[in-house]
């Protein structure tokens, strides 16, 4: 091997040079990452260097690859250590700086508040506790028989197609209405009963300002001798005077559910355009809130009831849809979105 110095010697020595001049020039973090830029970026000097090497001569490679690597560790060394000094002489300048008292008390974190869809749901727990009613919580992971097939939609049924599902292992899944608590309930409770059942719900679906993946319903159930779809408009008429108060205006419609017979649609006129029309009502006006209907009576027969002598009567509020109607949301997605900013929207008292 040569001791003489090898001509490349000189190019590492001048990109050295320009690298950490640059570094060490840099006033600011900004200056610091030009520099660091210039130096180890995809297009900086030091890593030119280094895809030199590739191309070099065996008998030069490695001394020049061991000088090039060498360099690169100093330079990246340079730039932490100078933008440390960077942070430190900020800091050091403010302390420095006369008008910073620091024995003024820090800053309050903002008083957080509930959100909405908490709200409205605890507002509608109590109205149903005033008449009566159990508040009870399920799980969201369920059964593919508490969530279909006991609600009289066996594997068959094409109501399945209207809720798209996600499976979980062992034949179970998410939840994708609150109806899955009504056979539980059943089981769980003597007749007569009522009870409500609120709660997030899951849908494998692509999402738009109306639907998202994951919302939030409140069931309601009654269970009684000679129960009337007299006592289940009666006790929705509460229910929206209680939440809106004020005149809203409802349709009620024929509406298919494989778990009620007879089966209703209740639609609300749209509280987010007032029925000009606009994304959240589709351009109808009208916004399905309160499906319900008697008891089919497979379902009562799931629930080890004996339709001859028990009825019942259930709805499923879309929790989540009347929280918009009620704030005048429009866009369900952001009701879960996770920003904070939104529900800072929501003070008490709104
Ligand atoms: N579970 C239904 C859904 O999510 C809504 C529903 C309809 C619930 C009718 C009920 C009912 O209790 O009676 O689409």
């Amino acid at each position: 091997m040569s001791t003489e110095t090898p001509a490349w010697m000189a190019d590492i020595d001048s990109a050295a040079l320009t690298a950490l001049g640059a570094i060490e020039a840099a006033a600011t973090l900004a200056t610091l990452r030009e520099a660091e830029v210039g130096a180890l970026g995809r297009k900086g000097n030091v890593t030119a260097l280094m895809k030199r090497i590739g191309k070099l001569d065996k008998s030069e490679r490695k001394a020049f690859g061991a000088a090039a690597g060498g360099l690169r560790g100093k330079v990246t060394r340079a730039v932490s250590a100078r933008r440390e000094a960077i942070v430190q002489a900020a800091i050091a300048a403010e302390l420095a700086d006369t008008t910073f008292d620091e024995t003024l008390p820090g800053l309050d974190g903002a008083p957080g508040h509930v959100h909405p869809l908490s709200r409205v749901q605890q507002e509608l727990e109590d109205v149903f506790i005033s008449m009566g009613f159990s508040v009870l919580d399920y799980p969201e992971v369920e059964s593919e028989f508490d969530n279909f097939e006991a609600l009289n939609i066996p594997g068959w049924h094409p109501a399945r197609d209207m809720q798209d599902t996600f499976w979980l292992e062992g034949g179970h899944l998410l939840r994708t209405h609150t109806s899955a608590g009504q056979v539980r309930a059943m089981h769980q409770f003597k007749p007569p009963f009522r009870a409500v059942f609120p709660g997030k719900v899951y849908r494998y679906e692509s999402t738009d300002a109306s639907h998202d993946h994951t919302f939030h319903q409140l069931e309601g159930l009654m269970i009684g001798r000679h129960v009337s779809v007299g006592h289940l408009l009666d006790s929705m008429r509460t229910l929206l005077s209680a939440i809106f108060k004020r005149d809203v205006q409802v349709r009620l419609r024929p509406g298919y559910f494989p778990f009620v017979e007879p089966g209703f649609e209740l639609d609300i006129s749209c509280q987010v355009c007032d029925q000009k029309g606009c994304s959240v009502c589709k351009q109808s006006g009208w916004v399905e809130l309160l499906p319900c209907g008697l008891v089919h009576p497979n379902v009562l027969r799931a629930g080890g009831l004996d339709p001859d002598e028990w009825q019942g009567w259930a709805f499923g509020l879309g929790l989540s849809r009347l929280v918009m109607m009620r704030y005048g949301v429009n866009d369900i997605r952001l009701l879960m979105g996770g920003d904070a900013r939104f529900v800072e929207g929501f003070h008490p008292g709104t």
